[in-house]
């Protein structure tokens, strides 16, 4: 079995940028760590997930494995190629999709395809044919190819951006939050598209950035979950979330006065991050025994019913706030 990419103990360092003009940069003190030791693997045919909360650091590794950024330390190799030897084999084995895409604005959605297309020895007429494919299946409106950059939307630009980016037949796909900002129609075209290629490529590797566990479960094979820039976890999905299950998570709704309960739950030790979600609540105990008999007594105070106590299997979105300590959806606000 190939891997398609394998990352070594990457590490990258940026000045910090208060300590700009100070001495203590000249001195070389005040760095900040933006990605830790990073170590993981991607083989041929997988999709690998990387989660983590605002400014961890996934940008910055993805700026690395496509030789944007050099690494201060550690080795990253591309289907045995290696970054800082072999760079212009590897800008042709790789291609990226990011947020900030750079397109030439002015120029048409089909002109900018067609330039990159060149770049990496495409004819016109395969081109036309390959892209048709391809806009059909992430619904993108015919009838905008033929407009500048600037007049699509960004969810139009993201799918000529993807398309853009699959066109080449790349070996090794880096997905920097592809769906970030799709309607949720569009997030579904663009991850039934990355399914299909996939299932039909089975020689590509995958690096997918999200912020949408949803995104990470559907498509991932496996994950690694960052905070500080530093690998908490990494795994199968399923595995990660047998792991949380010792921790047991529950979901209570009463009648009224959620908050009250919500006050009691949070002030709890043996309770850890309690989440209204609406008019429930998410909670994480390892015995809900001791808490048991002081919640009866907080709803017969209080007069309020109990509609329901459960114990509730965990998404991966409870593998991550209870690794990390923080909500991936209340960073993106
Ligand atoms: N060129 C740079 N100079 C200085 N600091 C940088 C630079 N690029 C990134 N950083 C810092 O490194 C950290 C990691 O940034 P990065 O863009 O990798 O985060 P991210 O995980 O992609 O976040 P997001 O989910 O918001 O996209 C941040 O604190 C950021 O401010
Ligand atoms: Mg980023």
């Amino acid at each position: 079995m190939k891997y398609a990419l394998v990352v070594k103990n990457v590490s990258k360092q940026f000045d910090d940028a208060d300590q700009k003009f100070s001495f203590k940069k000249i001195l070389n003190k005040d760095k900040f760590n933006a990605v830790i030791d990073v170590s993981f693997n991607i083989k041929e045919g997988e999709i690998f997930g990387v989660l983590g909360p605002n400014g961890c650091g996934k940008s910055t590794l993805i700026r690395m494995i496509s030789t944007l950024l050099v690494p201060d330390e550690g080795s990253i190799k591309i289907f045995g190629k290696e970054i800082g030897k072999d760079d212009a084999v590897i800008r042709n084995m790789i291609n990226r999709v990011s947020v900030e895409a750079a397109f030439f604005k002015k120029l048409t959605a089909w002109e900018n395809i067609i330039y990159a297309a060149r770049l990496y020895g495409l004819s016109k007429e395969d081109t036309k044919k390959k892209i048709d494919e391809i806009l059909d299946e992430l619904n993108f409106p015919k009838n905008r190819i033929n407009l500048p950059m600037e007049n699509l939307s960004r969810g139009q630009q993201q799918k000529v951006a993807i398309a853009r980016a699959f066109l080449t037949s790349p070996m090794l796909i880096l997905l920097d939050e592809p769906t970030t900002g799709l309607d949720p129609k569009s997030k579904m075209d663009v991850q039934k598209f990355i399914k299909k290629v996939m299932k039909e490529r089975k020689n590509v590797g995958i690096l997918l950035t999200t912020h949408d566990m949803n995104e990470a479960d559907n498509l991932c094979n496996r994950i690694s979950i960052m905070s500080d820039g530093k690998i908490m976890v990494q795994g199968k999905i399923e595995k990660l979330k047998k792991k949380v299950h010792v921790k047991d998570v529950y979901e209570i709704k009463t009648d009224k006065s959620i908050m009250r309960v919500y006050n009691f739950l949070s002030k709890i030790k043996t309770i850890e991050n309690v989440l209204r979600d609406g008019r429930k609540i998410r909670f994480y105990t390892k015995n809900i025994n001791l808490v048991l008999a002081d919640l009866s007594k907080l709803l017969a105070r209080n007069k309020l019913k109990l509609i329901y106590l459960k114990s509730v299997s965990p998404s991966l979105e409870d593998v991550f706030i209870i690794l990390t300590g923080k909500s991936l959806e209340q960073d993106e606000k």
